[in-house]
């Protein structure tokens, strides 16, 4: 797999092939479908940025050859021979930036390969907007003769639609026999691998083509535009899958779901939403229009309403979180509690049935079992050196507008009357005030003439 290119047309400090497609990088795609048609040894040739692409990818069964400078896709190929010199075989080249081929076309690549005893075989595609690509010229009898790169073709050339999708397979005695023996004359100074081609025709040897009918999967990665259309199609797959699954997704375009999501049978996906990262949703809930939830599990029959924010958390079964909701990392909300509109909770466990319906933040602490959070309430964790915890026991009830300066402890069943301050730790079964009692003063409007009467 060559990944060691810089992918100029990206215009970008990120080498091409870790550029983002549903959440992984581009490069994982073809890596991961290598893996799953069998093939044992995998080579993936670095060099620009090397080691920001090796650290950016599950290195597990796979090897890496540097190819320092990179002086073209022929060149690329020669630094891993030295990898693959105790390998026997056929040779399967792919670039990093073809990240939507399936499993089937290498399959296919494969088989026809075989069957037509060919030395080198590929993949072509015709496409309305041939730029960029690599054109397959065919003789009169409609056979190979070579490949012309876009910057070395005629005006004649230019105009065949059929291109080459860079995807190959060759035998490995033909490949390094034959890689050193391409030469750079060429627009853009560099050793091509497809001059392979028009040496093995010259040779006598077989070439074959496999003419895939759908370029959209098979084009190769250039620049944003391309990116996003290749996230759109995995983004289709991704969702169609999910689908089938038996989930609702109300509008498929506009569902931002990555790979590695789990989703449980008749959850309901509305509009705007992003799942992100190794997020697991149970059955039957319903995540609302213009939520985010990353790297989070919700148990079944959850509902997440409108614009909530959930990260690095564990909801439970039958809770309702939001609308407005903002769930940082380490938050633990368990079955039947209720997380309302404007309410942000970190690193905090919310009890079974607890509720924190309003304007609320909750940092820092351990909540039970049927607590009723009054709105505005706010844990005053941080002294501006360190950050406190606040332990709020079963079946307490937090008044409105009560401040809790942690590190402090209410106990079971205790009140907090609304408005306190709380400093000290409330007893369990008591109730606590810490505000200054209300003065009425008659006829005070009156007298100062604010109003009449
Ligand atoms: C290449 C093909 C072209 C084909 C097109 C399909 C050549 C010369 N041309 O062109 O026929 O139509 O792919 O997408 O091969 N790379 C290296 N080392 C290098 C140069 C490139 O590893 O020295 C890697 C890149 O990181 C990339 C892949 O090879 O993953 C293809 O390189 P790129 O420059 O994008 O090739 P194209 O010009 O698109
Ligand atoms: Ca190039």
């Amino acid at each position: 797999i060559l990944a060691a290119g810089i992918g100029k047309r990206m215009k970008s400090d990120i080498p091409k092939v870790l550029h983002r497609i549903a959440g992984a990088p581009m490069l994982s795609y073809p890596l991961e479908t290598v893996k799953s048609v069998g093939i044992r040894k995998i080579v993936v040739i670095i060099g620009h940025k090397g080691d920001m692409v090796k650290d950016a990818v599950e290195k597990t069964g796979i090897l890496f050859a540097n190819q320092e400078p990179q002086l073209g896709t022929g060149h690329a190929v020669m630094c891993a021979e030295g990898l693959l010199k105790d390998c026997r075989g056929e040779i399967l080249i792919l670039s990093g930036d073809v990240p939507l081929i399936t499993k089937e076309t290498i399959k296919d690549l494969l088989r026809n390969h075989k069957k037509s005893n060919a030395v080198l075989s590929f993949i072509s595609t015709t496409t309305p907007i041939p730029t960029g690509y690599g054109r397959v010229c065919r003789d009169k009898d409609n056979s190979v003769i070579k490949i012309v790169e876009d910057k070395d073709a005629d005006n004649e050339e230019r105009k065949n639609r059929e291109i080459n999708t860079g995807i190959y397979c060759v035998s490995k005695e033909f490949l390094f026999s034959n890689l050193k023996k391409i030469r750079n004359k060429n627009a853009q100074g560099e050793y091509y691998l497809p001059d392979l081609i028009e040496m093995a025709v010259r040779q006598g040897r077989k070439v074959s083509t496999l003419v895939h009918t759908s370029p959209e999967e098979v084009l190769g990665i250039n620049n944003r535009i391309e990116l996003a259309e290749a996230s759109e199609e995995m983004r289709e797959r991704i969702n169609n899958e999910i689908m089938l699954s038996g989930v609702t997704i109300i509008d498929p375009e506009a569902a931002y779901i990555h790979k590695a999501v789990k989703i449980g049978m008749d959850t309901v996906i509305y509009p705007c939403v992003f799942l992100e990262g190794s997020t697991q949703i149970g059955k039957n809930c319903i995540i609302e229009h213009g939520c985010k939830i990353v790297n989070s599990r919700i148990g079944d029959n959850s509902r997440i309403k409108n614009f909530s924010v959930i990260e690095d958390s564990v909801i439970g079964k039958d809770v309702s979180i939001g609308p407005f909701a903002r769930l940082r990392p380490e938050t633990i909300v368990e079955d039947n509690a209720r997380i309302g509109n404007f309410v942000e909770v970190k690193k905090t466990r919310i009890g079974r049935g607890t509720k924190a319906n309003h304007l609320t933040y909750l940092g820092d602490a351990i909540i039970g079992r049927d607590v009723n959070i009054g709105a505005g309430t706010i844990t005053c964790n941080y002294d501006g050196i360190k950050k406190h915890q606040t332990v709020i026991e079963d079946g307490a009830f937090i008044g409105s507008d009560t401040q809790l300066v942690a590190p402090v402890k209410v106990g079971k069943n205790a009140y907090i009357g609304s408005g306190s301050t709380i400093t000290k730790n409330v007893p369990a079964g008591s109730l606590a005030l810490s505000r200054s009692e209300q003065k009425n003063i008659d006829g005070w409007v009156k007298k100062k003439g604010l109003k009449k009467g």
